[in-house]
């Protein structure tokens, strides 16, 4: 529990100004926060009725922060607010109100930041991409949102085999200014998504046939403690830790640095085919993905996702083929048996660099409506995609009508060439093992306008999560893993890790988290011990 603010309250501390580079103890934040609350910023004994020693929660947070590091909060209408409001990509997490944003701009403020919704009991949120679909992921009505956009740091080290990257950066950020030095890192494959966000929940690269996924290429976090404590956490400093950042969330800390591992990467091979649908195009389709997924081993420098779409506009399903080889070779033959699949409609397959590629992506995924996400895992079949589409079909049949719907279902490939890299320094929080692979991770996602269709577009999407499921287990081709980046809040996440992965990240964060900051004062998304 919190004692301090009671214990501290009655001690008198004269106000200085906060050391910027050095943390404090939640003692110290404590007895500064006493003594603004007695004197208010000014240190003259105020007696209006909105002076320091009326406020509480996370008024008071906010009112202290901008007292100890001005400029850094913002409050509801300034522009500052607005603009970071607006870079949300759902407008679910747009439209959330927070009391006032943070924005830190070095590790210690963060560190304050962590001290002080303890001391004051103020709920917060930390954002870096803004990309997770659904309310409270990383934004928090009437609480403290702590926005790490100005942690943007991008360093590449002197041997070039490692960068430095802040969480404040999108892939856009880190991908443009490593292309010019012939260099890349594991990321995501949409330009606008946060470093973050992604990196702690695993992260689908272009490239993780070749390397494992984003959390499997993390040298290095730099993580605030619950404590405010910084540490440089890595395989050899805290392997429990390390282990439990790569896959766990936001449940460990706020990383306030990545340090990512770099390889050479010049231009590659890459975009997408659009068919519209039949069922002769679907099986050729859904027989490629099968194959490819097979044998992603043969060349890990191919990738594809599979996706099926209602278009509302001229009300026909389409299929699109989004593929990539990472290296600039038009057609490969490992690609050959989506290229060869007669009828589309467009083709945007070019070689090109992952910069315009991703570019490409975000502009087929904008911001700016209601949104969510839901996932599931099965085993490789090509006639079990077919089915599951049939009842994506169905539970669409009756969301058809909602304003701007665009519904979708892809099919990723988690091949054993991937697998292989989960088990790098340790090994990854997921709990696929080889033995389980190859896999097909399905991605459901809906985007629509109107806040009155809201339920009945959370219960399609529900059901069609459900009965897809249960028709993968009655084939005996289910699976359990639920993946992070793509679940929606009330699916279980850290089940889908397995028994004893779920069990480890439990005691991970009972040891470096004992009073339970992350799990009660950072509410917001999956929670390893609720
Ligand atoms: C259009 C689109 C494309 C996508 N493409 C891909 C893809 O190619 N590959 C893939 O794997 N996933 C993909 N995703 C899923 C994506 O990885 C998740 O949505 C992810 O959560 C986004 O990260 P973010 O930093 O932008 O989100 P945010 O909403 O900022 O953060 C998500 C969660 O992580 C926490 N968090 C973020 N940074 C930190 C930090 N530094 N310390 C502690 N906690 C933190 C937040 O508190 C929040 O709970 C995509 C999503 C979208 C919407
Ligand atoms: C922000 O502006 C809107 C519209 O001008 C207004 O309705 C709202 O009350 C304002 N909010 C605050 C907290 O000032
Ligand atoms: C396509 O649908 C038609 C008519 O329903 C059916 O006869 C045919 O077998 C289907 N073909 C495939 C490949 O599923
Ligand atoms: C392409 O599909 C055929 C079956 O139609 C399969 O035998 C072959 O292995 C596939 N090729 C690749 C590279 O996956
Ligand atoms: C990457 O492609 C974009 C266009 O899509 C171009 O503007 C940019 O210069 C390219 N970068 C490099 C390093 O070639
Ligand atoms: C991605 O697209 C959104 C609009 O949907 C835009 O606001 C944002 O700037 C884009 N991000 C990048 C990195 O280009
Ligand atoms: C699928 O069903 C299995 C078995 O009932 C269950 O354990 C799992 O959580 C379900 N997965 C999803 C994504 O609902
Ligand atoms: C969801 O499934 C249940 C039972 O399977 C059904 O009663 C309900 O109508 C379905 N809802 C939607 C929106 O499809």
């Amino acid at each position: 529990m919190y004692f301090y603010a009671i214990l501290f309250l009655f001690l008198n501390f004269p106000l200085k100004v906060l050391g910027k580079d050095e943390p404090l103890s939640i003692e110290q934040v404590s007895a500064q926060i006493s003594t603004f609350m007695k004197s208010g910023p000014t240190g003259t004994i105020s007696t209006s009725v909105t002076s320091s020693s009326m406020l509480s929660g996370c008024a008071l947070a906010c009112s202290f922060l901008n007292f100890a590091l001005p400029g850094e909060i913002s409050y509801p209408n300034s522009t500052t607010y607005v603009y970071e409001e607006s870079l949300y990509w759902s407008t679910q997490q747009a439209i959330t109100s927070p009391t006032c944003r943070f924005t830190p701009t070095c590790t210690s403020d963060v560190s304050l930041a962590v001290l002080t919704v303890q001391v004051t009991q103020c709920q917060s949120a930390v954002k870096s991409g803004g990309h997770a679909a659904f309310t409270g992921a990383s934004n928090i009505n009437g609480g403290l949102t702590i926005d790490l956009l100005k942690l943007n740091q991008i360093t590449v080290s002197p041997d070039k085999t490692q960068t430095f990257v802040g969480p404040g950066n999108t892939w856009f950020d880190v991908y443009s200014q490593l292309e010019g030095e012939g260099l890349s890192v594991i990321g995501g494959r949409v330009s606008g998504i946060g470093v973050g966000g992604l990196t702690l929940g695993g992260g689908i690269s272009f490239f993780s046939g070749r390397y494992g996924w984003a959390c499997d290429n993390v040298n290095t976090y730099e993580v605030v403690f619950a404590d405010g404590t910084i540490h440089e956490v890595s395989y050899a400093s805290y392997p429990d830790l390390y282990f439990a950042l790569r896959g766990g969330g936001n449940n460990f800390g706020i990383v306030t640095r990545f340090d990512l591992v770099t390889f050479p990467q010049g231009d590659l091979w890459a975009g997408s085919q659009t068919f519209i649908y039949d069922n002769v195009t679907a099986a050729a389709l859904n027989e490629a993905f099968y194959y490819i997924d097979e044998n992603s081993m043969v060349d890990p420098y191919a990738q594809a996702i599979l996706a099926y779409a209602y278009v509302q506009s001229i009300d026909t399903y389409i299929i699109a083929s989004d593929l990539q080889y990472g290296k600039p070779v038009a057609n490969p033959p490992i690609l050959q048996n989506f290229t060869s699949v007669p009828g589309a409609v467009a083709n945007t397959l070019r070689i090109t660099n992952l910069t315009g590629l991703t570019q490409e992506f975000n502009a087929s995924n904008p911001s700016g409506f209601r949104q969510t996400y839901w996932t599931l895992t099965t085993q490789n079949s090509a006639t079990l995609i077919a089915d599951i589409v049939e009842i994506f079909m169905q539970e669409v049949s009756t969301i058809k009508d909602a304003d701007a719907v665009l519904p979708s279902i892809s099919f990723q490939p988690i091949g054993t060439d991937m697998i292989s890299h989960f088990s790098k320094n340790g090994e990854n929080a997921l709990g696929i093992s080889a033995a389980d692979g190859p896999l097909n991770l399905i991605n459901i996602v809906v985007s629509w306008s109107n806040e009155a269709d809201d339920e009945r577009i959370m219960a399609a999407a529900r059901n069609l999560t459900d009965r897809a499921n249960a028709t993968a287990y009655a084939q005996g081709l289910g699976n359990r893993f639920i993946y992070q980046n793509y679940a929606a809040l009330e699916q279980d996440v850290f089940e889908g890790y397995g028994e004893e992965n779920k069990e480890k990240l439990r005691v991970v964060s009972e040891r470096y988290d004992p009073k339970g900051v992350w799990q009660k004062l950072q509410p917001g998304y999956f929670k390893v011990n609720p």
